[in-house]
Formats: C-alpha cells, structure tokens, sequence
C-alpha cells in the first residue's frame, strides 16, 4: 500500500467544501476574496481544537479565562503601538494600480500583474486595522477599530482578573476570540485571512524570572500540538533573531508546521516584558501595579509571556496533517482518508445498516440513536456500503458499524477502523466500552 501526504493546498480546498468543512464566504455571490465559512464538519473540528486548548490551559490552578469585547477604546490601540506602529509599507504600480507590499517586490523589475516596466509610487505605510464607526454620527470622535489581536482585552483587565479571582503570581489569562486585519497579501486558503480568530494566554510572572517560564511554556505549548494528532517532523521553532523582536519584546519563538505551501508560523510564544501594562498605566493613567504580600509588599509591574495560536492556523495544519491518499492512481483502491486523531475528529463514529430495509435499518437507527447521546455520530443509508465507507474516510470518522443480517440473528455487528480497513465482529451490548476503549477521548 502507497501513501500520499497533501502536496496540493487545492485538494484540501475542494475536500472541504466537497464534504461541509469549509466554503467560501457568501459564495452564491461570487464570493468575498479571503473569507471563508465553517460548515457542519469544519465547525465541530474547529470547536475540538478551541475545547482542546481551552481545557488545557484553564483546567489549571494558575489560568483563568475571559471573553472581552471585540470593540475597544480607541486609546487602547494608541497605547499598545497599533496605531503608530500596526503598518505595512505599500506600493502602487503607476501603470495598472495594483498595490504591492514594498518589502516583499522587487522595485527594480516589472510590474508582476501587468508586466509593464514598473514605476511604482513612494512607499507608503498601509495600517493593517479595520476602522469602524460606532453611534449613529460618522465623525472621527466615534471612530473604533476592529481589534487586530485578543491579547489587549486581557492586559486592560489584568488588575480587574487579579482581584477578583484573587490570583497571586505567577498566573495566566486565556481568551479565545476574534480578530481583524486588513491583510495586504491574504491567501493560502485560511492560513492568511483578514478575519480569524486567535487563543491567546497572557502569563503574568514576577520581573527576571520570565525566561524560566517562557521555557515552561515553550514546552507545554510544543507538546499540546504533537497531541492534536500532528507529526512531530513537520513543527519546528523558529526563534525571532536580535533584529526580528516586535517592539514590546525581549525574546520571542514561533512553532512554525508545514503546511503544503510551506513553513509557516502557526503559533507564537513571547516574552511581552511590561511594555503593555506600562503602557495602559501612561495612557489610561490608572495604577495597573500588583502589589506583592509575599515580597515586602513591593509594587510592580509584572511581566507577561504570551502564547497565541490562531485557531484557523491550528485547523489548517491538523486538516493538512490528517490528508493522505492511499493506492494514488489505482483506480480500484485509491482512498481519501482524513486520519485525524479520534480526539480532534469532527465525527467519532458511523452507524451504516447494510441495507435501507426497515428490518435493517430500525435497529442500526436504535444503536445510532444511543451512541449519538455519547458522540457527534452519522446514521448513513444511502448508497453502496464501499461508497459511504469511502465517505467516512474522507471526513476522517475513526469508526464505522455495520449492522447486516446475521445482526440480526447473533446480536452482533462489524466494526471497521478507519486507518487499517480491519474489520471486527462485536457484540451489540460491548460496542459502547469497545468505543470508549479505541477513541481514548
Ligand atoms: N498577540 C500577539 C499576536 O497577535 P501574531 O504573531 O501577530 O501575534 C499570533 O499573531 C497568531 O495569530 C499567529 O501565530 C497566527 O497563528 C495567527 N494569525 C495572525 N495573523 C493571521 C491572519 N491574518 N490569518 C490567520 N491567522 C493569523
């Protein structure tokens, strides 16, 4: 038996849509460039992650979470240097007007879109956030942005988390949300997009001690992803050189995967310093300092090591991770199959009677009926019993029972693995600890 990995970013495009993970945004309209929906499969793999992540970062004694809001003050993002600072430097092409990232062209050649010798325009800084209007009057005053990260919604509610949860340090804050940014150079199907949404912890520890938990963190967040199901050979770390650190940093990592187009960054991890808490105390001129009982009741600032993953990002790399085609080629034993871990699997489990006969199809609908209290499970009727197992491997459904006619007799049923086709005759009343017992949830 050959295996294939995804080699093309389309095939994984066209499965998604094929089979209700994802499509493009309003679609029916020609679509909007850079925007995509979450169908049925996508939204419960997307929801596994977000679970995931957020069960492992809050079923902690020193993590809490929040949402908040998506709408912020706008002083917040002078503050946090997005206003001045969240820019990309553009070009327009004095021919065509098509506009490039000035950094990523080569001024010196021709226009790429309409080959004409380029002259391009000045570069010209773009800011990378979305501007909104909020009220009914459309002045500046009213002028807020779509925030471009979740991180700030935690640092402007550090002091509110720290006394009423009463926390002492080191502790975390975990968010996941939204965010927004008009990316110049969308693409590569939902690694880059101008709306995603991002799970972010800010761990607050004592000044000088960061480096050590930056550590702690590295490792904690470098295994959460080998147990999402992805392969360790395809995650790297990508340090941030001397000259690469974001403004507000003092070390910094990436968790790059690779993705079919690439390596790409997936997750970063950040040693923030106190830059956002100095930050918000000058701007908003609230005292943000903690104030430590266990060391002489000194004020401080604490520091902050950031871990953000986009979710999107996240989903990409488990999708890409899981595509493989077996037998390529081979028009009798090619199969599409997502091997997804039964963690992270949008559907767990198939119930398919042999046949549509009542007879059949009763109580197979009986046992779906039972194992969907327990799991996101299919009742699938229609078609040949190859054509809805190959289906099921293209959704990446560890496990499919087949209720047949000497079900009926031996109150038995065939349960078929996903991964190796192994087929398995167990009894009806063992199939729920049989279950529990291979998907280890
Ligand atoms: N708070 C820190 C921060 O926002 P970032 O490196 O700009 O840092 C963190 O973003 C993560 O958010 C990235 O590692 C990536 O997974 C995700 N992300 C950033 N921009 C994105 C985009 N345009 N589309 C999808 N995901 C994005």
């Amino acid at each position: 038996m050959s295996e294939t990995n995804l080699k093309d970013m389309q095939d994984l495009v066209s499965l998604c849509k094929r089979r209700g993970f994802i499509f493009q945004s309003s679609e029916i309209y020609g679509g909007l460039s850079s925007c995509w929906d979450y169908g049925p499969l996508g939204i419960e793999l997307r929801k596994n992650i977000k679970d995931r992540w957020w069960n492992a970062m809050t079923l902690r004694e020193d993590v809490v979470g929040i949402d908040a809001s998506i709408l912020m003050h706008p002083e917040v993002w002078k503050a946090s240097g997005h206003v001045d600072g969240f820019n990309d430097p553009m070009v327009d092409c004095k021919e065509c007007k098509s506009r490039f990232r000035a950094d990523k062209i080569d001024l010196a050649a021709n226009c790429p879109v309409c080959g004409k010798s380029g002259t391009y325009t000045e570069p010209k800084d773009f800011n990378l956030m979305f501007k909104t209007q909020m009220g009914p009057v459309e002045d500046s005053s009213a002028q807020v942005y779509l925030r471009p990260e979740t991180a700030q919604g935690i640092f402007v509610n550090f002091l509110n988390v720290q006394s009423t949860m009463r926390k002492k340090l080191p502790f975390g804050i975990a968010q996941i949300g939204k965010a927004f940014r008009n990316e110049i150079t969308p693409g590569n199907f939902i690694f880059r997009t101008r709306e995603f949404e991002q799970m972010e912890m800010q761990f607050f520890v004592k000044p000088g001690s960061q480096m050590e938990f930056m550590e702690q963190w590295k490792e904690i967040r470098w295994n959460w992803h080998l147990e999402n199901g992805l392969r360790p050979e395809r995650l790297r770390w990508e340090p941030h050189g001397p000259g690469e650190l974001a403004h507000y940093a003092d070390a910094a990592t990436d968790i790059e995967y690779q993705y079919a187009h690439g390596w790409g960054e997936m997750e970063g991890i950040h040693s923030r310093t106190d830059f956002d808490l100095k930050q918000h105390e000058l701007f908003s001129k609230k005292n943000l300092k903690y104030l430590d009982a266990e060391d002489g009741n000194k004020k401080y600032l604490p520091f902050v090591i950031e871990t953000s993953v986009g979710c999107d990002r996240c989903l990409l790399a488990v999708l890409s991770d899981a595509y493989r085609v077996e037998n390529e080629g081979d028009k009798e034993k090619e199969r599409t199959v997502l091997k997804f871990s039964p963690k992270v699997a949008p559907i767990k489990v198939a119930v398919l009677p042999l046949l549509k006969k009542e007879k059949l199809a009763a109580p197979a609908k009986e046992l779906f009926n039972k194992l969907n209290k327990k799991y996101p499970a299919e009742f699938d009727v229609t078609g040949t019993i190859g054509k809805r197992y190959r289906r099921q491997d293209e959704i990446g459904t560890p496990f499919c029972i087949t209720f047949d006619f000497d079900s009926l007799e031996d109150h038995a049923v065939t349960i078929r693995d996903r991964d190796t086709m192994v087929q398995e005759r167990v009894s009806l009343d063992k199939v729920e600890q049989y279950l529990q017992d291979k998907l280890q949830l």
